[in-house]
Parts: C-alpha cells; structure tokens; sequence
C-alpha cells in the first residue's frame, strides 16, 4: 500500500523541524573536510509545488514555512535552511518547497555522497530527474530499511542517515527500530535522525521504550506540539530522535525551538521540548 504523497503535507510545521534538524547536523559533519555520505532511505518527490492542488488542498505550508520564510528576526541557527529554501524559490513568492534531499544536495559539497531512496511509482521519477546532472547522487527505487543492512558502512565511514517513513503501515513503528538496530550493528558511529508522527501517544511512548531496549546511547528526542496530544485530532505534534546527534545540536535546538513554537503556533498551544532518550 502506497497511498501516502508527500505534496499534500510539504512544508509543514513538521518538515519546519524536521529539516531544521536535517539542515543543522549536515552543517555540523561539514565541520571536518572529510566527505561524508548522507542516505535518506524515505526520500520522497524531492520538490513540492506549494501551488498545485494537493497543497492547496490540504494548506498545510500555510501553517508551517509560510510562517517564517520571510521572517526578518530568524535565529541564526534557521540560516542553512531558510538558504535552501530560498535558493528553489525566487523573489517574494513561496511556490516551491524543497523536500529533504534537494535540501542535502544544497547544502552538501562536492566531496560528499547522496544515496536517496524511494518506492512510490510517481514520486520515484520525480526525484530521479531532479538528480540527473548530480554525480554525487544515487537514487534508487528500491525499500528504505533494506538499505540500512546494504549501504552501511560508507566507505567514507562517515554518515548521516535520515529515517522518514509515512507510517501509513502499523507495521513502520517497528520497522524503524529493527532498521536501526541492523544500520547500527554496521555503522555505530554514523548519526542517525528518524522522524516520527504524533497521532497516538502510546504508540511512540511504545517505539521509544523498543529503541531504548536496543542498547543504543546518545539518543536525543525533538518534538514540537501544536496541539496537546489528543486521539482525534490526527497529527498533533511530531518529533525527530538522533542517534548520535553533534555535540552542538542539543544546544541549537533548545534555543531554536522556542522561537519556532511561537512561530509556528501562535496560539501557544501544545509545547516544543528537547530532551534524551539515553544519554552517551
Ligand atoms: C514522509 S515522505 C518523505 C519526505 C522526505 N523525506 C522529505 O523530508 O522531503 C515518505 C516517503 O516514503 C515513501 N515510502 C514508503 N514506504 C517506503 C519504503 N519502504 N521505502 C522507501 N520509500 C518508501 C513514500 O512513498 C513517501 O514518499
């Protein structure tokens, strides 16, 4: 079953965070000159027109980057985000939002690798054009978590892994932890960041009481709420958990996030927290 599509949710509040962090641990492993690999097992169509009628239909970026793109006062640590941003939409109108790896291809550099996956008949031919002239880039349609066991380690052995599955199958809530543990019985150095939904508390009180059974330190949690969490409301908040996150990204986020729940929800409902899971 693949009936998920991102266009109807690009650019909201959710992808706000989510490539916020993205954005920060790729500016962090670009620290030391050494190249680096960055695979994003659930990549998507890569570009999303904010114009189309799955984005109007549901006007989720109007709650989410339309927030802020234009904003003057933003923290610093929204820069390398809002530049990609900005660098798919020319002068003062939003019509384009950048999905998580055209976000990796603006802000990587040429001594780095692009290993993008993604299983639906549509968007995989979307994405694959958009890496055509790319030679930093592999794009596959092929399973996410079964690169977790084929890609790792990267020969560089140096990683940056992002986990975004849909979660339209029960089963994904296990499937991220299995997938972890296989890409971390590889790779135990590289950083991981899996996003999660949350529709049902239980169901990620239960996913992170499974990542904690596998042992695996150094497991940072980002969440920002727009409601308090609620079975009727659909998607209520969303997170992102790092494994291994750079040392700086604890601190950026718990200055960033504040800044972007009042922006993000200016009735104040909900909260943005930033907390370990495991410490090192
Ligand atoms: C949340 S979207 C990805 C968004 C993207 N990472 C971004 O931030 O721009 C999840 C994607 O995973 C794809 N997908 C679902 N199951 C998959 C699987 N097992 N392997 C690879 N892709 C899958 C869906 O078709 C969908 O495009």
């Amino acid at each position: 079953m693949l009936s998920y599509r991102h266009s109807f949710h690009a650019g909201n509040h959710a992808d706000v965070v989510k490539h916020t962090v993205q954005s920060l641990i790729i500016t962090s492993l670009k620290e030391k000159e050494k190249p680096f690999l960055y695979l994003d097992t659930h990549a998507g169509a890569g570009r999303y027109q904010l114009h189309s009628q799955h984005a109007e239909r549901t006007g989720e970026y109007l709650e989410g980057i339309a927030r802020i793109w234009q904003r003057d006062d933003l923290p610093e640590e929204l820069r390398p985000y809002m530049q990609a941003v900005k660098a798919w939409n020319m002068g003062d109108q939003l019509r384009y939002y950048p999905g998580s790896p055209l976000i990796a291809r603006h802000l990587l550099r040429a001594q780095d690798k692009i290993s993008l996956t993604e299983l639906h008949p549509s968007d995989y031919p979307l994405l694959r054009n958009e890496f055509l002239k790319d030679e930093r880039a592999r794009v596959q349609r092929a399973d996410g978590y079964l690169q977790l066991k084929a890609q790792l380690p990267p020969q560089s052995r140096r990683g940056f892994v992002l986990i975004d599955p849909p979660y339209e199958l029960k089963t994904d809530y296990q499937a991220v932890v299995s997938g972890i543990q296989e890409g971390y019985r590889r790779f135990s150095t590289g950083v991981y960041a899996l996003w999660y939904p949350v529709v049902l508390r239980q169901q990620i009180k239960r996913m992170v009481r499974e990542l904690e059974a596998t042992g695996i330190r150094n497991m940072l949690k980002i969440e920002l709420a727009v409601l308090p969490d609620s079975d009727r409301h659909g998607m209520t908040a969303s997170g992102m958990i790092v494994i291994n996150p750079p040392w700086k990204l604890e601190e950026q986020m718990k200055r960033v996030l504040p800044w972007l729940h009042r922006a993000l929800v200016p009735d104040g409902k909900g909260h943005a927290s930033v907390e370990w899971i495991v410490p090192e």
